[in-house]
């Protein structure tokens, strides 16, 4: 993919939109394309892709808050934004994810680059689903971490199939 000389525009772009994106140079990989287009490329992805994307800073509030985050987690963007991440992970996990998180924010290094997490989540009615999601450590243009992003999806359905199957095939073979 060919490198675009004026993504900084993109990037302005974004942020008057409310997108609080960092891009470090390097991955600024936008084909030669118009402009514009690129920015109604990422508005549209972030905020009508199914799954959640999500972008929590420094602090772990809640930044952004697309679509798939208000369907999958029940929470409408106005009652998100501003919240800390507790709102949607189980109190017995709190600990630890907030550990990880603020090691991560200090060292600007996470030891999921490109694995899944795979985590229970929190909804708003209360109960937990499965979920897996991917992280993207966001940084402004000294590269200085501003916050992570989050590619989450509810993984429940899947899971309950494959503990199903797991039962089955375990039933059979202890006949
Ligand atoms: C929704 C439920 C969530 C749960 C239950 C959860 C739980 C956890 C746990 C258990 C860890 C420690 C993992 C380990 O030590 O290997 C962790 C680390 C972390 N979590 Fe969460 N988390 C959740 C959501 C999120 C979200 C939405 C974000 C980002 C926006 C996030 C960012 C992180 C980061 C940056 C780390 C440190 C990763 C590393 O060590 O490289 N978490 N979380």
């Amino acid at each position: 993919m060919a490198l675009c000389g004026k993504s900084s525009i993109v990037k302005r772009e974004m942020e008057s939109l409310g997108f609080p994106l960092g891009l470090h140079p390097k991955e600024r990989t936008f084909s030669p394309m118009n402009e514009i287009n690129h920015v109604e490329i990422f508005k549209q992805l972030i905020e009508q892709a199914p799954d959640a994307v999500l972008f929590a800073d420094s602090q772990g509030v809640v930044r952004l808050w697309n679509q798939g985050a208000e369907r999958i987690f029940g929470y409408p963007a106005e009652e998100a934004l501003g919240q800390s991440l507790d709102l949607i992970i189980p109190e017995r996990l709190r600990e630890r994810h907030w550990e990880g998180y603020r090691k991560v924010m200090a060292s600007g290094e996470t030891h999921y680059g490109t694995d899944l997490l795979s985590v229970p989540a929190l909804r708003n009615d209360g109960s937990q689903i499965s979920s897996e999601f991917s992280i993207v450590m966001v940084r402004d243009d000294e590269g200085k971490v501003l916050g992570v992003a989050a590619i989450m999806r509810d993984v429940t359905a899947g899971r309950q199939r494959e503990k199903k199957l797991k039962e089955r095939l375990a039933a059979l073979e202890a006949k």
